[in-house]
């Protein structure tokens, strides 16, 4: 039994140097942004006071927050860890209970924020050969950043996929809705979401992966409004020539429609639209490496991109290797 079940994400939270360059970037990538006590906030249309906030220092990913559904969690969660209940001196207030993780990334978990109504969306709907909701009007679209509607996910390494997956998951009660392996039962992550019963919730809130490499955040994820906005969205960004990461394409797990692009610093923001919404009720499932890193159509993935693409099967065989290799090396030599 979980201590809380979170709602969702809320924010990320960055330190840069230069909290100009960081608001450009933003606003290109279709965030409204505004300063307040001397941090940069960005905040989607979904009438939360911010999603992003960057604050001054040597460029470095600083925390997730995760929205719980009451105060009253953040105290039980509080009384669980032997830590407090603070205010969250931000815009909207609220309430803040923080926390380190296993590998030393701090989780701001939030409630009691003030809120405003949602705006409507902006592109128009989009007809199919079954569902035709958009008649009588043209589209016309004129070039825009996308607009972002709200916060969906954010990806982090972790030293040791068990012991955080337990981590996360007795504190917050997510749920797992994929499973990754590099080779049978070797497990290098898995998509993970909110557990909110018969309210249908996303694919994946976090995703925590055992992969090669520094720890760090490898993208947190923005839902823009449809289709159409991700496609001015990376319209907009390539007249501007921000770094593009990966995309457009549609990924296998979460299927969404996926668009990564890197801030001025090097943090990697994902547009995404169109993605799976699960139930409690919903199985989780396991998936091959291979399968992360394919797509449904569209830009192959980077690592694959290049003239002399590594086959997929042997990242996987590697990686499993590399995490069995620190398994061993972390068992105490009664285990061995
Ligand atoms: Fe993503």
């Amino acid at each position: 039994m979980a201590v809380i079940k979170v709602e969702d994400i809320a924010h990320v939270r960055f330190a840069c140097p230069d909290l100009s360059a960081m608001r450009g970037f933003l606003e290109d990538f279709g965030l409204a942004c505004f300063e307040d006590g001397g941090r940069l906030y960005g905040k989607g249309s979904d009438g939360r006071p911010f999603v992003h906030v960057s604050e001054p220092g040597e460029a470095k990913f600083l925390a997730v927050g995760l929205r719980a559904a009451s105060v009253a969690d953040l105290e039980a969660l509080a009384a669980h860890e032997g830590v407090v209940v603070e205010p969250l001196n931000a815009p909207g207030g609220g309430m803040v209970v923080r926390l380190t993780d296993p590998d030393g990334y701090v989780v701001e978990v939030i409630a009691g924020q003030d809120c405003a109504a949602p705006l409507a969306c902006q592109t128009p709907l989009f007809n199919s050969a079954d569902a035709k909701p958009r008649q009588r009007s043209a589209i016309r679209l004129a070039p825009a950043p996308a607009h972002v509607r709200r916060i969906g996910h954010a990806v982090l390494k972790v030293s040791d996929f068990r012991a955080s997956e337990r981590w996360w998951k007795e504190r917050f009660g997510l749920l797992t809705s994929d499973e990754i392996e590099a080779a049978p039962n070797v497990a290098l992550g898995a998509f993970m979401r909110c557990d909110r019963g018969d309210v249908p919730a996303d694919h994946h809130t976090i995703f925590l992966a055992q992969l090669p490499g520094p720890l760090g955040l490898l993208h947190a994820a923005f839902e823009v409004e449809s289709l159409d906005d991700l496609m001015l969205g990376h319209e907009w960004l390539k007249a501007r020539e921000r770094q593009a990461a990966w995309g457009v394409g549609r990924h296998i797990m979460g299927s969404q429609i996926f668009d990564y692009w890197k801030d001025p610093f090097g943090n990697e923001l994902e547009h995404w639209t169109d993605g799976d919404l699960f139930t409690a009720a919903d199985p989780p499932a396991r998936q091959t490496m291979q399968a992360l890193l394919a797509v449904q159509w569209g830009a192959p993935h980077p690592m694959f991109a290049g003239k002399i693409a590594p086959p997929p099967g042997l990242v996987a065989w590697i990686t499993a290797l590399q995490i069995r290799i620190r398994r061993l090396l972390s068992r105490t030599p009664k285990e061995a």
